[in-house]
């Protein structure tokens, strides 16, 4: 705890000390190498953001995150055959209300971005935390509570609508494969999301005893799905955005929210909701689109080894962050992997002082 104290003390100091006038300082980023289309890409039709060849990828943007962030563009570019078809949209949290915006993060943002990554086709779209405070419950760890987490659910009505498809990403990833193979999942009409998913996962243990004694909630909830509910991750999905927004289905993520608030029906954060609308309903994708937990657990985050099969990407969910492992002198074996795209370059003379860690880091997952 003191040691935690005297670091974010520190932390202070040096972001204090590096802030100049135009609103908060950022981490400063080298520039990544350069990246082209291959052979065989998709041509641009100059349709811009609507042009039907690029891929759609969706993540949140933050201060506190950033170093993650950077690492799984990077590797996503690396990894794609085509990297110059992959179209990125950036939910970042926004602190004030326009017009009165001169607070946020957001032109520091793009500009970092533009900086690292001088080619890159990308829109930000500002996430206003007011939106989905009203609906946040307390959850069993801090970092679940954050705004940004929920951001997720307004990907359909942020993004344009003739962008038909997203995968959202959540910050803590690295891709190890091309993401034009996942974004060519097969999602039959039923489906909105798709995902892998974990059937062997105690599916029960998500949901508070209240939720499965309640005569109106428990099981009746699921019946009559697709398939049996199991347990997936929120931080790689899949989604149709068309038939999201047909459906209103943040509307109905937002009905357990406000039921939450009246009975104690779970206790992580946007993860539960997510469950209780898809569980039954999702697309399954092959594991290997998310190697997970590698985070550790909620509570220590201790290292985790990968699990067996193949590996397209990987994620640091859970509560330990690579990035604060190596600061801290204590990576995880895996957390090399994750050190080869880090693009973050230290602060002079505050080497452990990471900027993308601190209490209030956002955008976490499981
Ligand atoms: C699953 O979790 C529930 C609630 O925590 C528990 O009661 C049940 O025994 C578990 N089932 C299995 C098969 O472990």
């Amino acid at each position: 705890m003191m040691a935690g104290a005297a670091a974010a003390a520190l932390l202070v100091i040096f972001l204090a000390a590096v802030s100049g006038e135009a609103g908060p300082a950022l981490p400063r980023f080298a520039e990544a190498p350069q990246y082209r289309n291959g052979e065989g890409c998709p041509a641009p039709s100059g349709a811009g953001v609507c042009d039907p060849g690029l891929v759609h990828i969706a993540m949140t943007l933050d201060a506190h995150y950033l170093r993650g962030s950077m690492a799984a563009i990077y590797s996503l570019l690396k990894h794609a055959s085509c990297p110059e078809s992959l179209s990125f949209h950036f939910l970042a949290a926004a602190t004030s209300a326009p017009p009165d915006d001169a607070d946020d993060d957001l032109p520091a943002l793009r500009r970092a971005l533009a900086a690292s990554f001088p080619s890159l086709r990308f829109q930000i779209y500002p996430f206003r935390a007011a939106s989905v405070t009203g609906l946040i419950s307390a959850s069993v760890r801090a970092a679940l509570e954050a705004p940004l987490n929920y951001a997720r659910n307004h990907l359909a009505d942020l993004l344009p609508p003739c962008v038909p498809r997203a995968i959202y990403l959540d910050s803590d990833v690295l891709a190890a494969d091309d993401v034009r193979r996942l974004w060519e999942t097969r999602l039959p009409a039923a489906a909105v999301v798709a995902a892998p998913e974990y059937c062997h996962a105690n599916f029960s243990r998500y949901f508070t005893p209240a939720f499965w004694s309640d005569p109106e909630l428990g099981a009746r909830v699921f019946a009559g799905r697709r398939r049996p509910p199991c347990y997936f991750n929120t931080g790689v999905m899949v989604v149709d955005l068309r038939r999201w927004r047909a459906g209103n289905y943040r509307r109905r993520i937002e009905r357990w929210m406000e039921i939450q608030k009246e009975k104690r029906i779970y206790e992580l954060g946007s993860l539960p909701p997510f469950l209780l609308v898809f569980a039954g309903e999702v697309e399954a994708v092959d594991l290997r689109w998310n190697q997970h937990g590698l985070g550790g657990d909620n509570v220590h985050g201790s290292c985790r080894p990968l699990h067996d099969g193949p590996v397209s990407l990987m994620h640091w969910s859970g509560k330990g962050k690579p990035w604060d492992r190596l600061d801290a002198g204590r990576p995880c074996p895996l957390d090399h992997t994750w050190k080869s795209y880090d693009l973050y370059i230290p602060g002079d003379g505050s080497g452990a002082a990471s900027p993308a860690s601190g209490p209030a880091a956002l955008s976490a997952s499981w």
